[in-house]
């Protein structure tokens, strides 16, 4: 198994290559940055490819501005830099031709973080079946196709680290969320085979289900009347709303060397709050 250098240059992530996929807002975007500035290579995948161009961009200047990504040694890999590409994570075509480039571009990835998703809600009997369906397909099968489509290259690295986003949601149920915690429900038990299946490899498999947490996302949960900030953060036991920043830091060590023991976990950000 060839692990790789660990803490290369004094970052935890040098000379590795992650995709991240809505990278380009939110949580995302908060992950994406983190791993960055621990010394990985960073490719956005987003179906707003401007968006997600100019995170890229945006973090290589932060690169440049530490001396991160920049001197000898700086090849693909060689963290610090990022690339953002448009890629819909509903088809897998795209993600195929993401995947292509990051290798080409950024060096073969061996982290994955499957971030994108919507909330798509409605009240069960207003629910048409397409909106049903699209949700499964953005929050789950997106999910399937980016793990189907990293995978080898984390078996020919002999390691991999793969984190996905579900959501606390999943755990207490949600009026008007049905096609989204159904979904999510979803990707919580694909998480616990592919760490059952990957994990003999080398490849650790972990979910984050988020809480509540300060976003473009839960900003249309809240004008959609969907949820109540105030109220939701009178009932979280640390006194206030989460910040994307607390999901990239958990994020960033799931995806460490040192987190290699710890796979097919449910790994909670929500303040305490778990219901
Ligand atoms: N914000 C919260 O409170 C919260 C709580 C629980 C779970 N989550 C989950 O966290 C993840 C990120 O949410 P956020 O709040 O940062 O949302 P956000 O709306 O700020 O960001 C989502 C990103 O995904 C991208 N995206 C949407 N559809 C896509 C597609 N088909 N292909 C590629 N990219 C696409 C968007 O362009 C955007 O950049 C989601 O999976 C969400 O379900 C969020």
């Amino acid at each position: 198994m060839s692990a790789g250098p660990p803490h290369v240059n004094g970052l935890p992530l040098a000379n590795r290559t992650a995709i991240v996929t809505g990278g380009a807002s939110g949580i995302g975007l908060a992950i994406a940055r983190r791993l960055a500035s621990d010394g990985a290579a960073v490719a956005i995948f987003d179906i707003d490819g401007d968006a997600a161009t100019a995170a890229a961009s945006a973090i290589d200047a932060a690169a440049a501005r530490t001396g991160a990504g920049t001197g000898p040694g700086t090849g693909p890999g060689a963290g610090g830099r990022a690339r953002g590409y448009r890629v819909d994570v509903t088809d897998r075509d795209a993600i195929d031709g993401g995947v292509e480039r990051t290798r080409d571009e950024l060096g073969r990835p061996t982290i994955l973080v499957n971030n994108a998703g919507l909330t798509l809600p409605g009240p069960f009997l207003d629910l048409s079946f397409e909106v049903w369906r699209r949700s499964m397909s953005l929050n789950l099968d997106s999910v399937f196709h980016c793990c189907q489509a990293v995978l080898p290259a984390m078996l020919e690295e002999g390691w991999g680290r793969i984190v996905n986003i579900s959501s606390s949601s999943v755990h207490s149920g949600s009026p008007r969320l049905g096609a989204y915690v159904t979904a999510k429900s979803g990707v919580v038990g694909l998480t616990k085979v592919l760490a059952l299946e990957f994990g003999p490899r080398g490849i650790t498999v972990n979910t984050i289900p988020p809480g509540f947490i300060d976003t473009p996302m839960l900003r249309d949960a809240q004008k959609n009347g969907v949820m109540n900030v105030e109220q939701q953060t009178a009932k979280t036991p640390v006194g206030r709303i989460g910040q994307p920043q607390d999901v990239a830091a958990a994020c960033a060590f799931l995806v460490r060397e040192e987190a290699g023991y710890i796979t097919g976990q449910i790994f909670g950000v929500n303040g305490g709050r778990n219901t």
